[in-house]
Protein backbone atom coordinates (compact mmCIF):
# COMPACT_ATOMS: atom_id res chain seq x y z
CA UNK A 1 0.00 0.00 0.00
CA UNK A 2 1.46 3.21 -0.79
CA UNK A 3 1.88 6.53 1.35
CA UNK A 4 -1.14 8.52 0.14
CA UNK A 5 -2.69 11.11 2.43
CA UNK A 6 -5.55 8.99 2.35
CA UNK A 7 -3.58 5.48 3.43
CA UNK A 8 -1.75 7.26 5.90
CA UNK A 9 -4.52 8.62 7.46
CA UNK A 10 -6.58 5.60 7.47
CA UNK A 11 -3.49 3.21 8.86
CA UNK A 12 -3.54 6.16 11.68
CA UNK A 13 -0.06 8.02 10.72
CA UNK A 14 -0.76 11.69 11.46
CA UNK A 15 -0.47 14.11 8.37
CA UNK A 16 -0.54 17.82 7.42
CA UNK A 17 -4.84 18.06 6.91
CA UNK A 18 -7.75 15.14 6.67
CA UNK A 19 -8.20 13.22 3.21
CA UNK A 20 -10.99 14.37 1.21
CA UNK A 21 -13.69 12.65 -0.92
CA UNK A 22 -17.71 11.98 -1.14
CA UNK A 23 -19.93 9.47 -1.46
CA UNK A 24 -21.61 9.70 -4.74
CA UNK A 25 -19.00 12.03 -6.00
CA UNK A 26 -18.74 9.96 -9.05
CA UNK A 27 -22.26 10.77 -11.23
CA UNK A 28 -24.82 13.32 -10.11
CA UNK A 29 -22.86 16.64 -10.46
CA UNK A 30 -19.85 15.80 -12.67
CA UNK A 31 -20.37 17.60 -15.61
CA UNK A 32 -18.52 15.45 -17.79
CA UNK A 33 -20.35 12.70 -16.00
CA UNK A 34 -23.51 14.02 -16.82
CA UNK A 35 -22.77 14.88 -20.47
CA UNK A 36 -21.41 10.78 -20.91
CA UNK A 37 -25.29 10.19 -19.57
CA UNK A 38 -26.74 11.50 -22.87
CA UNK A 39 -24.94 8.97 -24.84
CA UNK A 40 -25.03 5.90 -22.28
CA UNK A 41 -27.35 4.58 -19.34
CA UNK A 42 -25.73 4.05 -16.10
CA UNK A 43 -26.19 0.36 -16.78
CA UNK A 44 -23.68 0.87 -19.66
CA UNK A 45 -21.55 2.88 -17.67
CA UNK A 46 -21.37 -0.11 -15.10
CA UNK A 47 -21.00 -3.08 -17.75
CA UNK A 48 -18.26 -1.51 -19.24
CA UNK A 49 -14.48 -1.30 -17.73
CA UNK A 50 -13.43 0.96 -19.80
CA UNK A 51 -16.13 3.94 -19.04
CA UNK A 52 -16.37 2.72 -15.48
CA UNK A 53 -12.54 3.53 -14.99
CA UNK A 54 -13.10 7.25 -16.83
CA UNK A 55 -16.61 7.36 -14.69
CA UNK A 56 -14.49 5.94 -11.40
CA UNK A 57 -11.71 9.07 -11.85
CA UNK A 58 -13.56 11.80 -12.77
CA UNK A 59 -14.11 13.20 -9.34
CA UNK A 60 -10.20 13.19 -9.15
CA UNK A 61 -9.58 15.21 -12.11
CA UNK A 62 -12.70 18.00 -11.78
CA UNK A 63 -12.84 18.14 -7.98
CA UNK A 64 -9.41 17.15 -7.02
CA UNK A 65 -10.01 14.78 -4.35
CA UNK A 66 -7.83 12.27 -2.55
CA UNK A 67 -9.76 8.90 -3.13
CA UNK A 68 -11.87 7.69 -5.92
CA UNK A 69 -14.73 4.96 -5.15
CA UNK A 70 -14.96 2.62 -7.48
CA UNK A 71 -18.18 3.25 -9.97
CA UNK A 72 -20.83 0.74 -9.43
CA UNK A 73 -23.82 0.03 -7.22
CA UNK A 74 -24.43 -1.66 -4.11
CA UNK A 75 -27.07 -3.57 -6.29
CA UNK A 76 -24.87 -5.77 -8.41
CA UNK A 77 -25.52 -8.48 -5.92
CA UNK A 78 -28.45 -9.45 -6.15
CA UNK A 79 -28.64 -9.03 -9.99
CA UNK A 80 -25.84 -11.22 -9.57
CA UNK A 81 -27.59 -14.00 -7.85
CA UNK A 82 -30.18 -13.49 -10.33
CA UNK A 83 -32.53 -11.08 -9.58
CA UNK A 84 -34.46 -9.20 -12.48
CA UNK A 85 -32.94 -5.28 -11.94
CA UNK A 86 -33.70 -2.03 -13.73
CA UNK A 87 -33.04 1.62 -12.86
CA UNK A 88 -35.35 4.00 -13.38
CA UNK A 89 -35.91 7.79 -13.11
CA UNK A 90 -37.79 6.62 -9.97
CA UNK A 91 -34.27 4.36 -8.65
CA UNK A 92 -33.64 0.68 -8.84
CA UNK A 93 -36.51 -1.71 -8.85
CA UNK A 94 -36.68 -5.68 -8.86
CA UNK A 95 -39.02 -6.95 -10.90
CA UNK A 96 -39.39 -10.17 -8.67
CA UNK A 97 -39.07 -8.75 -4.92
CA UNK A 98 -38.54 -10.97 -2.47
CA UNK A 99 -41.64 -10.32 -0.57
CA UNK A 100 -44.05 -11.54 -3.63
CA UNK A 101 -43.68 -15.27 -2.86
CA UNK A 102 -42.41 -17.80 -0.09
CA UNK A 103 -40.29 -20.03 -2.65
CA UNK A 104 -37.97 -17.29 -3.91
CA UNK A 105 -35.12 -17.97 -2.13
CA UNK A 106 -34.24 -21.03 -3.89
CA UNK A 107 -34.21 -19.35 -7.20
CA UNK A 108 -31.55 -16.81 -6.04
CA UNK A 109 -27.57 -18.28 -7.31
CA UNK A 110 -24.49 -16.59 -6.99
CA UNK A 111 -23.06 -16.28 -9.78
CA UNK A 112 -19.48 -14.68 -9.41
CA UNK A 113 -18.75 -14.54 -13.13
CA UNK A 114 -21.16 -11.56 -13.21
CA UNK A 115 -18.87 -9.58 -11.40
CA UNK A 116 -15.77 -9.81 -13.63
CA UNK A 117 -16.67 -6.93 -15.77
CA UNK A 118 -16.15 -4.66 -12.26
CA UNK A 119 -12.84 -6.93 -10.95
CA UNK A 120 -11.33 -5.88 -15.33
CA UNK A 121 -12.39 -2.01 -13.94
CA UNK A 122 -10.60 -1.94 -10.44
CA UNK A 123 -7.02 -3.15 -13.01
CA UNK A 124 -8.04 -0.46 -15.69
CA UNK A 125 -8.17 2.46 -12.56
CA UNK A 126 -5.09 1.13 -10.95
CA UNK A 127 -3.21 1.74 -14.17
CA UNK A 128 -4.95 5.31 -15.31
CA UNK A 129 -5.34 6.72 -11.50
CA UNK A 130 -2.39 9.43 -10.30
CA UNK A 131 -0.06 8.04 -7.71
CA UNK A 132 -1.27 9.54 -4.68
CA UNK A 133 -4.70 9.26 -5.33
CA UNK A 134 -6.06 5.97 -3.28
CA UNK A 135 -8.99 3.56 -4.64
CA UNK A 136 -11.88 2.86 -2.43
CA UNK A 137 -13.79 -0.58 -2.72
CA UNK A 138 -17.13 -1.28 -1.81
CA UNK A 139 -20.19 -3.29 -1.40
CA UNK A 140 -23.65 -2.60 0.27
CA UNK A 141 -24.27 -4.15 4.02
CA UNK A 142 -26.32 -7.44 4.25
CA UNK A 143 -29.30 -5.31 5.94
CA UNK A 144 -29.41 -2.37 3.18
CA UNK A 145 -28.93 -5.25 0.34
CA UNK A 146 -32.03 -7.27 2.07
CA UNK A 147 -34.22 -4.39 2.16
CA UNK A 148 -34.15 -3.64 -2.17
CA UNK A 149 -34.03 -7.35 -2.35
CA UNK A 150 -36.99 -8.26 -0.30
CA UNK A 151 -38.90 -4.50 -1.23
CA UNK A 152 -38.05 -4.36 -4.86
CA UNK A 153 -37.90 -0.62 -5.06
CA UNK A 154 -37.04 2.72 -2.92
CA UNK A 155 -40.16 4.43 -3.19
CA UNK A 156 -41.26 3.24 0.33
CA UNK A 157 -38.59 4.54 2.51
CA UNK A 158 -39.87 2.77 5.33
CA UNK A 159 -38.95 -0.72 3.29
CA UNK A 160 -42.17 -1.99 5.29
CA UNK A 161 -42.48 -5.23 3.44
CA UNK A 162 -38.78 -5.48 4.11
CA UNK A 163 -39.09 -4.75 7.93
CA UNK A 164 -42.01 -7.50 8.26
CA UNK A 165 -40.35 -9.92 6.58
CA UNK A 166 -37.77 -9.73 9.47
CA UNK A 167 -40.66 -10.10 12.61
CA UNK A 168 -43.00 -12.52 10.55
CA UNK A 169 -40.43 -14.93 9.08
CA UNK A 170 -37.61 -14.99 10.76
CA UNK A 171 -35.61 -18.17 9.48
CA UNK A 172 -36.43 -16.40 6.13
CA UNK A 173 -34.92 -13.52 6.58
CA UNK A 174 -32.27 -14.77 8.38
CA UNK A 175 -31.63 -17.02 5.29
CA UNK A 176 -31.61 -13.96 2.52
CA UNK A 177 -28.96 -12.37 4.80
CA UNK A 178 -26.76 -15.52 4.92
CA UNK A 179 -26.72 -15.55 1.29
CA UNK A 180 -26.47 -12.55 0.63
CA UNK A 181 -23.04 -11.81 3.64
CA UNK A 182 -21.72 -15.00 1.98
CA UNK A 183 -21.79 -13.64 -2.00
CA UNK A 184 -20.46 -10.24 -0.56
CA UNK A 185 -17.40 -11.84 1.00
CA UNK A 186 -16.37 -13.42 -2.46
CA UNK A 187 -17.38 -9.85 -4.05
CA UNK A 188 -14.81 -7.82 -1.19
CA UNK A 189 -11.97 -10.41 -1.06
CA UNK A 190 -12.06 -10.38 -4.74
CA UNK A 191 -12.04 -6.36 -4.63
CA UNK A 192 -9.11 -6.68 -2.06
CA UNK A 193 -7.36 -9.26 -4.41
CA UNK A 194 -7.35 -6.70 -7.49
CA UNK A 195 -5.60 -4.23 -5.45
CA UNK A 196 -8.57 -1.83 -3.53
CA UNK A 197 -6.54 0.54 -1.15
CA UNK A 198 -9.55 0.36 1.32
CA UNK A 199 -13.31 -1.39 0.89
CA UNK A 200 -16.69 0.65 2.60
CA UNK A 201 -19.41 -1.41 3.48
CA UNK A 202 -22.41 1.11 2.96
CA UNK A 203 -25.63 0.43 5.40
CA UNK A 204 -27.99 3.61 4.40
CA UNK A 205 -31.18 2.12 5.75
CA UNK A 206 -29.54 0.36 9.08
CA UNK A 207 -31.58 2.79 11.17
CA UNK A 208 -34.89 1.88 9.89
CA UNK A 209 -34.77 -0.75 12.86
CA UNK A 210 -34.36 -1.03 16.35
CA UNK A 211 -31.14 -0.70 17.66
CA UNK A 212 -30.81 -3.86 19.44
CA UNK A 213 -32.23 -5.61 16.55
CA UNK A 214 -29.14 -4.17 14.86
CA UNK A 215 -26.74 -5.35 17.01
CA UNK A 216 -28.30 -8.70 17.64
CA UNK A 217 -29.38 -9.88 13.96
CA UNK A 218 -27.21 -7.65 11.60
CA UNK A 219 -23.90 -6.72 12.74
CA UNK A 220 -22.71 -10.02 13.39
CA UNK A 221 -23.22 -10.24 9.36
CA UNK A 222 -21.20 -7.34 9.03
CA UNK A 223 -18.49 -8.35 10.70
CA UNK A 224 -17.76 -11.48 9.07
CA UNK A 225 -17.53 -9.44 5.89
CA UNK A 226 -15.39 -6.91 7.52
CA UNK A 227 -13.03 -9.58 9.06
CA UNK A 228 -12.84 -11.40 5.52
CA UNK A 229 -11.30 -8.28 4.30
CA UNK A 230 -9.14 -6.94 7.26
CA UNK A 231 -8.05 -10.26 7.15
CA UNK A 232 -6.45 -9.55 3.28
CA UNK A 233 -5.13 -5.80 5.16
CA UNK A 234 -7.39 -3.93 3.70
CA UNK A 235 -9.07 -1.45 5.79
CA UNK A 236 -12.57 -1.25 6.11
CA UNK A 237 -14.94 1.74 6.37
CA UNK A 238 -18.29 1.30 7.77
CA UNK A 239 -21.34 3.28 7.10
CA UNK A 240 -24.13 2.05 9.18
CA UNK A 241 -26.27 5.43 8.47
CA UNK A 242 -28.87 6.73 10.99
CA UNK A 243 -28.18 4.35 13.78
CA UNK A 244 -27.54 7.22 16.84
CA UNK A 245 -26.57 6.00 20.59
CA UNK A 246 -26.04 2.44 18.90
CA UNK A 247 -22.27 4.11 17.34
CA UNK A 248 -21.34 3.17 20.46
CA UNK A 249 -21.24 -0.42 19.14
CA UNK A 250 -19.47 -0.66 16.59
CA UNK A 251 -16.08 -1.30 17.74
CA UNK A 252 -12.41 -1.88 16.57
CA UNK A 253 -13.10 -5.65 16.31
CA UNK A 254 -15.76 -4.12 13.50
CA UNK A 255 -14.26 -1.60 11.23
CA UNK A 256 -11.54 0.36 10.91
CA UNK A 257 -13.80 3.46 10.12
CA UNK A 258 -17.30 4.49 10.80
CA UNK A 259 -18.43 6.89 8.39
CA UNK A 260 -20.61 9.20 10.57
CA UNK A 261 -24.12 10.78 8.93
CA UNK A 262 -24.90 14.21 9.15
CA UNK A 263 -27.64 13.88 11.89
CA UNK A 264 -24.74 13.18 14.47
CA UNK A 265 -22.26 15.66 15.53
CA UNK A 266 -18.95 14.42 14.99
CA UNK A 267 -17.66 15.57 18.56
CA UNK A 268 -19.91 13.47 20.03
CA UNK A 269 -19.20 10.63 17.96
CA UNK A 270 -15.99 10.68 19.10
CA UNK A 271 -17.14 10.86 22.27
CA UNK A 272 -19.09 7.48 22.14
CA UNK A 273 -17.09 5.38 19.55
CA UNK A 274 -14.08 3.32 20.49
CA UNK A 275 -11.27 5.53 20.87
CA UNK A 276 -9.69 3.13 18.19
CA UNK A 277 -12.08 3.13 15.68
CA UNK A 278 -11.13 6.26 12.93
CA UNK A 279 -14.17 8.73 11.55
CA UNK A 280 -15.11 9.91 8.74
CA UNK A 281 -17.63 12.74 7.55
CA UNK A 282 -19.83 14.53 7.95
CA UNK A 283 -21.12 17.46 6.14
CA UNK A 284 -24.68 17.78 5.45
CA UNK A 285 -24.55 17.25 1.83
CA UNK A 286 -27.79 19.38 1.70
CA UNK A 287 -25.75 22.81 2.29
CA UNK A 288 -24.04 22.15 -0.94
CA UNK A 289 -27.34 23.00 -2.91
CA UNK A 290 -26.95 26.55 -1.57
CA UNK A 291 -26.81 29.66 -3.14
CA UNK A 292 -23.72 30.98 -1.32
CA UNK A 293 -20.15 29.30 -0.75
CA UNK A 294 -20.05 31.77 2.73
CA UNK A 295 -22.47 29.74 4.43
CA UNK A 296 -20.33 26.65 3.53
CA UNK A 297 -17.32 28.27 4.64
CA UNK A 298 -19.42 28.61 8.10
CA UNK A 299 -20.21 25.13 8.28
CA UNK A 300 -16.61 23.62 7.14
CA UNK A 301 -14.94 26.67 10.10
CA UNK A 302 -16.40 23.94 12.70
CA UNK A 303 -14.83 21.27 11.91
CA UNK A 304 -11.31 22.96 12.45
CA UNK A 305 -11.27 22.59 15.82
CA UNK A 306 -11.95 19.36 15.10
CA UNK A 307 -9.53 18.29 12.74
CA UNK A 308 -6.92 20.08 14.65
CA UNK A 309 -6.42 17.39 17.10
CA UNK A 310 -8.22 14.50 15.34
CA UNK A 311 -5.99 12.70 12.72
CA UNK A 312 -7.87 9.47 12.38
CA UNK A 313 -10.64 11.38 10.37
CA UNK A 314 -11.56 11.58 6.69
CA UNK A 315 -13.44 14.47 5.52
CA UNK A 316 -16.38 13.40 3.54
CA UNK A 317 -20.26 13.94 3.45
CA UNK A 318 -22.72 12.95 6.04
CA UNK A 319 -24.89 10.83 3.32
CA UNK A 320 -24.37 10.76 -0.89
CA UNK A 321 -23.84 14.04 -2.84
CA UNK A 322 -27.32 14.62 -4.67
CA UNK A 323 -28.27 15.78 -8.25
CA UNK A 324 -29.09 18.82 -6.72
CA UNK A 325 -25.77 19.78 -4.98
CA UNK A 326 -23.59 21.89 -7.36
CA UNK A 327 -20.53 21.13 -9.12
CA UNK A 328 -19.30 24.56 -7.64
CA UNK A 329 -20.07 23.97 -4.41
CA UNK A 330 -18.48 20.59 -3.98
CA UNK A 331 -15.08 21.97 -5.58
CA UNK A 332 -15.31 24.94 -3.29
CA UNK A 333 -15.02 22.35 -0.33
CA UNK A 334 -12.36 20.29 -1.85
CA UNK A 335 -10.75 23.46 -2.23
CA UNK A 336 -11.16 24.88 0.89
CA UNK A 337 -10.13 21.34 2.57
CA UNK A 338 -6.84 21.33 1.29
CA UNK A 339 -6.03 25.21 1.78
CA UNK A 340 -6.83 25.37 4.80
CA UNK A 341 -3.88 25.42 7.64
CA UNK A 342 -5.08 22.41 10.36
CA UNK A 343 -2.48 23.82 12.40
CA UNK A 344 -1.56 20.50 13.40
CA UNK A 345 1.53 19.94 15.46
O1 LIG B 1 -19.74 7.89 -6.21
C1 LIG B 1 -20.45 7.00 -6.60
O2 LIG B 1 -21.56 7.20 -7.10
C2 LIG B 1 -19.88 5.60 -6.51
C3 LIG B 1 -20.71 4.52 -6.99
C4 LIG B 1 -21.99 4.25 -6.24
C5 LIG B 1 -23.29 4.27 -6.84
N1 LIG B 1 -24.18 3.79 -5.94
C6 LIG B 1 -23.58 4.73 -8.21
C7 LIG B 1 -24.95 5.12 -8.58
C8 LIG B 1 -22.15 3.81 -4.93
C9 LIG B 1 -21.10 3.67 -3.83
C10 LIG B 1 -23.53 3.51 -4.76
C11 LIG B 1 -24.08 2.94 -3.52
C12 LIG B 1 -25.53 2.76 -3.39
N2 LIG B 1 -26.44 2.45 -4.36
C13 LIG B 1 -26.20 2.81 -2.15
C14 LIG B 1 -25.55 3.02 -0.78
C15 LIG B 1 -25.08 4.38 -0.55
C16 LIG B 1 -26.12 5.45 -0.43
O3 LIG B 1 -26.01 6.39 -1.20
O4 LIG B 1 -27.00 5.35 0.43
C17 LIG B 1 -27.56 2.58 -2.39
C18 LIG B 1 -28.67 2.56 -1.37
C19 LIG B 1 -27.70 2.33 -3.80
C20 LIG B 1 -28.95 1.99 -4.56
C21 LIG B 1 -29.25 3.03 -5.60
N3 LIG B 1 -28.57 3.16 -6.80
C22 LIG B 1 -30.24 4.05 -5.54
C23 LIG B 1 -31.20 4.26 -4.39
C24 LIG B 1 -30.15 4.79 -6.74
C25 LIG B 1 -31.01 5.94 -7.19
C26 LIG B 1 -30.70 7.20 -6.48
C27 LIG B 1 -29.27 7.73 -6.63
O5 LIG B 1 -28.51 7.56 -5.69
O6 LIG B 1 -28.93 8.29 -7.68
C28 LIG B 1 -29.07 4.24 -7.49
C29 LIG B 1 -28.59 4.73 -8.79
C30 LIG B 1 -27.17 5.14 -8.85
N4 LIG B 1 -26.13 4.51 -8.24
C31 LIG B 1 -26.64 6.22 -9.63
C32 LIG B 1 -25.27 6.21 -9.47
C33 LIG B 1 -24.26 7.12 -10.12
C34 LIG B 1 -27.45 7.19 -10.48
C35 LIG B 1 -27.36 6.77 -11.90
C36 LIG B 1 -27.70 7.87 -12.85
O7 LIG B 1 -28.91 8.17 -12.96
O8 LIG B 1 -26.76 8.42 -13.46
Amino acid sequence: MQNTLFNDTINGIKRERPPVWFMRQAGRVLPPYLKLREQYSFRDLMLDPILTAEVTLQPVHELGVDAAILFSDILVIPEAMGMDLKFTDKGPIFFNPLSESANQISSLIPDGSKLQHIYDAIDLIREDKPEDVSLIGFCGAPFTTFCYMVQGNSTNHSFTEAIKLIYNDRKKAIAILELIADFSIEYAVNQCKHGIDAFQLFDSHAGLIPSELYIDLILPYVKKITNAIRARKTPVIFFPKDIGYAMSHITHDIADFVSIDWQMSINDARKIIDSKVGLQGNLDPRILSVNSTESIKTELEKFLPFGKNEYKWIFNTGHGLSPDNSFENVKYVVDWIKNTNWNRA
